[in-house]
C-alpha cells in the first residue's frame, strides 16, 4: 500500500544550506521552505533524517530486450561489442511477447528499488516480426505507475545494411515509438552510415519524434558520425531532442580535429550519453598496450556547456554480464574513468544521473521546484561526496508524492563487533 505524503522533512538540497522542508499538495512540490531545526515527522510526512533528496535517477540508455539474457544460447567469449551483436543475433530467433515482457518487467521493478523513475531503453527493431518492440509498448502502458519509460527503435543490426531496415524503423515509429536510433558505425560502409544519420533524422523531424543515435561507438579515431549528427542537428534546429550516445571513438580523436567538433557541437547543442562500465569493457578490446578507455570526452563536453548524462547501457546481458540497477556505481565508475573525481566535479556529479539524464530525455517536468510533480529520492549521505562514498541504494522513492521505495539506513560500520 503506497502513502500518499503532505510533505518531506529535514531535507537537505544540492546547492542549499541546512535543512529544509518540502510540502507536497495533489502530488506536487507546493512549497520549498529553510527549517531552522530538525523536527519530528508527522504520519503523513516523510523523514529524510539530514538526508540528501534530489530528483528521481533517470536512466537514459538501456537495452531492456536483451536485460538478463547473458549467457544465452553462449556467453560473449571475447568480450567484444561485435561478438555480442552475434549472440544477441541468435538469442533473438527464441524471442517471444512474454520472454520480453516478464525480463523488462523485472528489469524496471529492479531500477525503481534504486530510485530510477525515467528510463529510455532502446529496443532492436532488426527484426521482421518486431516481437520485442511489440511487447515493449505492452510494458510502457502496465509500469507506468512508477515508472515513465520512453523507447527507441533502435536498428541493432544496421538501417542500411539489413534487409528492409528502413520499412522497420517506419513502422516502428507508426506503432508508437518514442524515440529514433541508429548506429552508423555498425553500417558496412561509411557512406551508409552517413546515410542512414540524414534519413533517420528526417524520419523523427518528420514525425515529431526524438533522436537517440548509437553513435561511433569504437575505438577508431575515423568514425566521425557525430560530425554528421551534429551538422543535421543544426540544420534542423533539432539539437535539444537529439542525443549522441557512446561517442566513444571521440576518445581517441586528436585534438586538432577536437577543436573544430567542438564548435559544431556547441552549436548544434545536441545531449551526450555515456556508458562508462560498458564501454570500458568493450572497449579497447583490439589494442595492445597502452589500452585506451574507449570513453568519450566527458569532462570537456561538460566545460563547454554541453549536457552529459550516464547510463548503464546493459544489465546482464550479451555484451555486459554485470549490473545491478544502482546508478550510483554507474556515476562512481564515470567519474573514475574520466578522471573526474577533483572535489567541484563531485559536488555536480549528481547531475550526470539526474538532471542531465532529463535533458536527454527532453523531459518538460522534472527536478525539485514549486509546481512540478512530486518525484524524488532519499539518498543516503547529507552531500554528494557522502552519496558517492557510500553508494548505498536510496532510502526512499517519492512519485507524484505516493511512497514508491523505502527502507532503512545501512550502517555497516555499525554491524562490527569490534
Ligand atoms: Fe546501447
Amino acid at each position: 500500500m503506497s502513502t500518499q505524503l503532505n510533505a518531506i522533512v529535514n531535507a537537505r538540497l544540492q546547492g542549499r544550506n541546512g535543512l529544509h522542508r518540502l510540502d507536497i499538495s495533489n502530488g506536487c512540490f507546493s512549497g520549498i521552505a529553510a527549517q531552522p531545526h530538525t523536527t519530528t515527522a508527522q504520519e503523513d510526512e516523510l523523514d529524510a533524517q539530514g538526508n540528501l533528496v534530489t530528483p528521481a535517477f533517470v536512466e537514459p540508455h538501456i537495452h531492456l530486450d536483451a536485460a538478463m539474457t547473458a549467457g544465452e544460447p553462449r556467453w560473449n567469449k571475447s568480450g567484444t561489442l561485435f561478438e555480442g551483436i552475434e549472440c544477441w543475433s541468435e538469442r533473438k530467433t527464441t524471442l517471444s511477447h512474454d520472454d520480453v515482457i516478464n525480463r523488462a518487467t523485472q528489469t524496471l521493478k529492479l531500477f525503481a528499488a534504486h530510485g530510477i523513475q525515467y528510463v529510455r531503453t532502446h529496443v532492436d527493431v532488426t527484426d521482421p516480426k518486431l516481437t520485442a518492440l511489440k511487447a515493449m509498448l505492452e510494458v510502457r502502458e502496465q509500469t507506468s505507475a512508477f515508472v515513465d519509460l520512453q523507447i527507441v527503435a533502435f536498428p541493432q543490426e544496421g538501417i542500411w545494411s539489413f534487409k528492409n531496415g528502413r520499412e522497420l524503423m517506419e513502422e516502428s515509429v507508426r506503432l508508437g515509438a518514442d524515440v529514433v536510433g541508429g548506429i552508423p558505425h555498425f553500417e558496412f560502409t561509411r557512406d551508409y552510415g552517413a546515410e542512414s544519420v540524414r534519413w533517420l533524422m528526417e524520419l523523427a523531424h518528420n514525425n515529431d519524434r526524438l533522436v537517440d543515435v548509437h553513435c561511433d561507438e569504437i575505438d577508431d579515431p575515423e568514425s566521425r558520425f557525430l560530425e554528421v549528427l551534429a551538422a543535421e542537428a543544426l540544420r534542423l534546429d533539432y539539437g535539444s531532442r537529439v542525443s549522441a550516445s557512446h561517442t566513444c571513438a571521440m576518445g581517441s580523436y586528436n585534438d586538432a580535429y577536437c577543436g573544430r567538433l567542438f564548435r559544431l557541437l556547441k552549436r548544434a547543442g545536441l545531449r551526450f550519453l555515456s556508458m562508462p562500465t560498458e564501454s570500458l569493457h568493450l572497449q579497447g578490446r583490439f589494442d595492445s598496450y597502452p589500452k585506451r578507455r574507449g570513453i568519450t570526452r566527458v569532462a570537456e563536453l561538460l566545460d563547454a556547456g554541453l549536457k552529459v548524462a550516464f547510463g548503464q547501457d546493459s544489465i546482464r546481458d550479451p555484451w555486459y554480464p554485470m549490473g545491478n540497477g544502482n546508478m550510483l556505481r554507474t556515476l562512481d565508475v564515470g567519474l573514475h574513468a574520466c578522471h573526474m573525481l577533483g572535489m567541484s566535479r563531485i559536488d555536480r556529479s549528481i547531475e550526470l544521473i539526474t538532471e542531465n539524464g532529463a535533458a536527454a530525455l527532453d523531459l518538460e517536468e522534472y527536478g525539485i521546484a514549486e509546481g512540478m510533480p512530486a518525484r524524488c529520492i532519499v539518498q543516503q549521505g547529507a552531500t554528494p561526496y557522502e552519496v558517492l562514498l557510500g553508494q548505498m541504494p536510496v532510502l526512499a522513492s517519492v512519485r507524484d508524492g505516493q511512497i514508491l521505495v523505502r527502507r532503512k539506513a545501512s550502517q555497516p560500520e555499525k554491524d562490527l563487533m569490534l
